[in-house]
């Protein structure tokens, strides 16, 4: 199984991890440290802008992607605690809120 490759820009950290890996788990891994809450899509605490070509991630689940409409993110954006990795690289761009 090949490693997905997820970049943190802010940290200049970069982790390789098996596929299904959040990128919340991606961050401690990589010893990013990151604002989190609810941990399970709800609060938003951990919006990211996130860069990743097609597929490189598992798309939103029903939550996640309810949260951040209702946060009136674009679609750029990805809560770490849910996004999962599936392929190629992800790119951690920053934190949508601040960014
Ligand atoms: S920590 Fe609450 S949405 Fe991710």
């Amino acid at each position: 199984m090949n490693l997905v490759e997820v970049h943190f820009v802010e940290a200049d950290r970069t982790v390789f991890v098996q596929p299904g890996t959040t990128l919340l788990d991606a961050a401690e891994m990589a010893d990013v440290d990151v604002m989190m809450g609810c941990s399970r899509g709800m609060c938003g605490t951990d919006a990211h802008r996130v860069e990743a070509v097609e597929g490189a991630l598992e798309d939103p689940d029903e939550d996640e992607r309810g949260t951040v409409e209702r946060m009136g993110l674009d679609a750029a954006c990805r809560l770490l605690c849910c996004a999962r990795v599936r392929s190629g690289k992800v790119t951690v761009v920053g934190d949508a809120l601040t960014d």
